[in-house]
């Protein structure tokens, strides 16, 4: 069974074809990242047009690489939800008019839960049920995940999200977008223990997160208190300094991540974790649930560094199981934000 998969809910543009939910047969990513950079961010309207640029190439390409014609295909599969409204409409638009054409089954693939199965993409198979962590620039979210198609929300952030954090400070810090891989490759170089950034660990058994105060707490630390916007534009930080505060706020988010994963684990009775999304790709937050999981007694199931952040091989992958298990969707599924 081969399945088309399209991913467009944000910045990365994403075709991929998935044979038997488990082997990656092609996997196509144009990220818009050069387009985006100079905001800081992800402009809807730009990724939007980016998306109708590139949706047909990039298909055409997994396609290629795949050595797989359209008619070879058993279904297609996109995201539709969540995301931004007018990028997912993209992906969902080309699916549509592709399973219609082809008369092929449309799966609808959620964000959050392709981000989970990614972990099935590196040939494993998790133990169940497990504690399922994703962290990207849109969500932090926990889940009770029963089986690959079946999760129960536990808890999700009340602000920011990690990725979305890592990109603020990256921004602080004047080290571009995304900033998570270049939080990464600086914090390499500094101090963890530097500067005692704060822990949000919010109500005792909680399984939500907070991370606005700690990205404050760094704004404070790095601009003062009562900087303006052109002030923290036009700061230049000592390369030691750069590299002391990433790797301390680095330090603060994987401390809580790694540790309410746990807790959750623990307090579902789950002997294993899996982690998604891209800001799992980061190396101390896998080194650190590599720690812990040893310590816990823990299974520990990482999304491959390659499809954390966004990708549609997840989004084929999911799609095989939703085919395999007859849930196909019908042409007037909505894209939803
Ligand atoms: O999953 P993703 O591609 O998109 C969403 O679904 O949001 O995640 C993108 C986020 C960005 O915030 C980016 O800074 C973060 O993942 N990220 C990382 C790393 N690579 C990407 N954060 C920390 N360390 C990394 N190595
Ligand atoms: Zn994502």
């Amino acid at each position: 069974m081969r399945v088309l998969g399209i991913e467009t809910s944000c910045d990365e543009t994403a075709a991929a074809v998935v044979e038997d939910g488990r082997r990656v047969v092609s996997s196509v990513v144009s990220t818009q990242h050069e387009l985006h950079e100079r905001f800081g961010g992800v402009v809807p309207e730009i990724a939007c047009r980016a998306h109708i640029e590139n949706v047909l190439p990039v298909i055409d390409e997994a396609l290629r690489r795949a050595g797989t014609s359209l008619g070879e295909l058993d279904g297609i599969a996109a995201t539709t939800t969540p995301g931004l409204i007018g990028a997912l409409l993209v992906g969902v638009s080309a699916a549509k008019a592709l399973s219609w054409s082809l008369g092929l089954p449309l799966l609808a693939v959620d964000h959050l839960r392709a981000h989970i199965y990614a972990a099935w993409l590196d040939g494993q198979s998790p133990i169940l049920p497990a504690v399922s962590l994703v962290v990207s620039g849109g969500h932090t979210s926990l889940f009770l995940t029963e089986t690959a198609l079946s999760h129960t929300r536990l808890g999700g952030t009340v602000d920011d999200a990690a990725g979305e954090a890592f990109d603020k400070v990256a921004n602080i810090l004047g080290l571009g977008y995304p900033g998570g891989p270049a939080i990464e490759s600086a914090a390499r170089a500094g101090n963890r223990k530097a500067v005692d950034f704060p822990r949000s660990w919010l109500e005792p058994d909680a399984a939500d997160f907070s991370f606005s105060g700690l990205k404050t707490a760094v704004l404070y630390h790095c601009a003062g208190k009562n900087a303006s916007r052109e002030d923290i534009a036009s700061v230049a930080y000592s390369a030691e300094f750069v590299a002391d505060v990433a790797a301390s706020f680095q330090e603060a988010v994987v401390d809580v991540l790694v540790g309410k994963a746990c807790a959750a684990a623990e307090r579902h009775h789950a002997s294993s974790i899996i982690v998604g999304g891209g800001v799992a790709a980061n190396g101390r937050l896998r080194e650190r649930f590599e720690g812990a999981a040893r310590e816990g007694g823990l299974s520990l199931y990482l999304a491959p560094p390659g499809l954390c952040t966004d990708n549609a091989a997840m989004v084929a992958g999911l799609g095989c199981l939703l085919l395999a298990d007859g849930r196909e969707a019908p042409l007037t599924v909505e894209a939803e934000p």
